[in-house]
C-alpha cells in the first residue's frame, strides 16, 4: 500500500489540500496518509523549520510528498519555505520541476480566438541550483558600501540531466520539439554550458527537432504562439516565471500543477500557486490545481488512468462554469471539489 507525506503548510495551502484529498480518498482509499505538521504556524510556535528526521523519511517511507504552500506574511524571511519546499528539493534531489501547461477549455484563455490544442506544452525547469541554492553572501550590510552577491550555479551534472529529462519525455509521449531556453547572449559562462550541453543531448534525439530561444524572447512567443511549444527546459529561476505564464495561458494560477521529481527515488508534488494569503482562509481558493496535482502523483504511482479521469471531470466542470470566483464562478472550495467528484466517470 502506497504511503504519501501530506503537508499542507501556510494559507490556502490546507483548504485546497483538504480538497485534493477528498478527489483522493474516493479514487484510492487504499493509500495511506501521513500528515506533516510543518509551515508558518509551527515554526512560529517552536522555531521547527523542517526536522532531519522527516526529511529523511520523504526521501525513503513515502511514495511521494503532497504539499500545498509555504509562504506567510508574518514569516517574512521565507525562512520556513526555504527549509521546507526548497530544503526538499535540493536535500532529495528532485532535479525535474515537472510544469505542463494545458487549455482544458478555451474560454479560460486570456487570449484571443484559442482552440484548447493550442496550449499544450510542458516545461521541465530544473529544480537543485541555478539561482536558488544560497550560494553567495552580503558584505559591509546596511551600509553605503554594501555587496550582495547571488551566485547561479550550473553544473554539467546538473544542466545535462534536466536536458536529457526534457528530450526523454518528449520521445516517451510522442512530442516532437523541444526548445531550451536560457541568456546565453548575457550570461556569457554558466549559459554557455546549457548551450553546449543542449547540443550534444540533443544529437542522441534526431527524431525530435531542438530550438532555443533566449528567454525574454520565449516569453513574447508563448504569448504569440503558444501553439508552437511542446517541451520547454529551462534553468531554475527562468522555469519558476516561465511557469506562471503558462498558468495564466491555461486559464489561470489556480489550474496549474507541478511535480518535483527524482524517477525512481522520491517525488514532491504540489500546486504552482501559493498560499494567496489575499483570499485565504475565505474558502473560496480554486482547488483545482491540487486536484491535478493529485492526478499527477496518482500517474506517478502508477495510476495513470486514474489522471485521466480526474483531467476529464475537471474539463467537464469548467466547460458547465462550475468554477470557483476568479474564473468567474460562484462556487466555494468544496462546491468546487463536489462538481469535480461528480463529474468523475
Ligand atoms: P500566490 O500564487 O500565492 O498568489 C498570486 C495571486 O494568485 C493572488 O492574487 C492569489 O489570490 C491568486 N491565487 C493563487 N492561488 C490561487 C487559487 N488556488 N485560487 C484562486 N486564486 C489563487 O503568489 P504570491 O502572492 O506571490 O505569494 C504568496 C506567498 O506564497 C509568498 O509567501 C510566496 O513566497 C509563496 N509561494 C509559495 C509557493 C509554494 O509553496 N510552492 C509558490 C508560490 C508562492
Ligand atoms: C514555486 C514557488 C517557489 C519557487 C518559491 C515559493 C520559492 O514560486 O514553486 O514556483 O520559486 O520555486
Ligand atoms: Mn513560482
Amino acid at each position: 500500500m502506497p504511503k504519501i507525506a501530506v503537508v499542507p503548510g501556510d494559507g490556502i495551502g490546507p483548504e485546497v489540500i483538504e480538497q485534493g484529498l477528498r478527489v483522493l480518498g474516493a479514487l484510492a482509499p487504499d493509500v495511506e496518509l501521513e500528515h506533516f505538521d510543518l509551515g508558518a504556524e509551527r515554526y512560529l510556535r517552536d522555531g521547527t523549520t523542517m526536522p532531519a528526521d522527516v526529511m529523511a523519511r520523504f526521501g525513503s517511507e513515502f511514495a511521494g510528498v503532497l504539499l500545498g504552500a509555504l509562504g506567510d506574511p508574518r514569516v517574512p524571511s521565507n525562512v520556513h519555505a526555504k527549509d521546507i519546499l526548497l530544503g526538499s528539493r535540493f536535500q532529495l534531489d528532485l532535479y525535474i520541476n515537472f510544469r505542463p501547461c494545458k487549455l482544458l477549455d478555451a474560454r479560460y484563455c486570456p487570449l484571443k480566438n484559442r482552440v484548447e490544442a493550442d496550449v499544450d506544452f510542458v516545461v521541465f525547469r530544473e529544480n537543485t541550483e541555478g539561482l536558488y541554492t544560497g550560494v553567495g553572501g552580503q558584505f559591509k550590510r546596511g551600509t553605503a558600501d554594501e555587496i550582495a552577491m547571488e551566485q547561479e550555479i550550473n553544473t554539467r551534472k546538473g544542466v545535462e540531466r534536466i536536458i536529457r529529462a526534457a528530450f526523454a519525455w518528449a520521445r516517451d509521449n510522442g512530442r516532437r520539439r523541444v526548445c531550451m531556453s536560457d541568456k546565453a547572449n548575457a550570461m556569457r559562462h554558466g549559459h554557455d554550458l546549457w548551450q553546449r550541453v543542449f547540443k550534444e543531448v540533443a544529437a542522441e534525439y534526431p527524431d525530435i527537432q531542438p530550438s532555443h530561444l533566449y528567454v525574454d524572447v520565449l516569453c513574447m512567443r508563448l504569448v504569440q504562439a503558444p501553439q508552437d511549444f511542446d517541451v520547454i527546459v529551462t534553468n531554475n529561476l527562468f522555469g519558476d516565471i516561465v511557469t506562471d505564464l503558462g498558468a495564466a495561458l491555461q486559464g489561470g494560477i489556480g489550474l496549474a500543477a507541478s511535480g518535483n521529481l527524482n524517477p525512481g527515488k522520491a517525488a514532491l508534488f504540489e500546486p504552482v500557486h501559493g498560499s494567496a494569503p489575499d483570499i485565504a482562509g475565505k474558502g473560496i481558493a480554486n482547488p483545482v490545481a491540487t486536484i491535478l496535482t493529485v492526478g499527477m502523483l496518482l500517474a506517478w504511482l502508477g495510476r495513470k488512468n486514474d489522471e485521466v479521469r480526474i483531467q476529464r471531470a475537471i474539463q467537464r466542470c469548467l466547460r458547465a462554469g462550475q468554477v470557483t470566483r476568479e474564473l468567474g464562478g460562484s462556487l466555494s472550495s468544496r462546491e468546487a471539489t463536489d462538481a469535480v467528484l461528480a463529474a468523475l466517470d
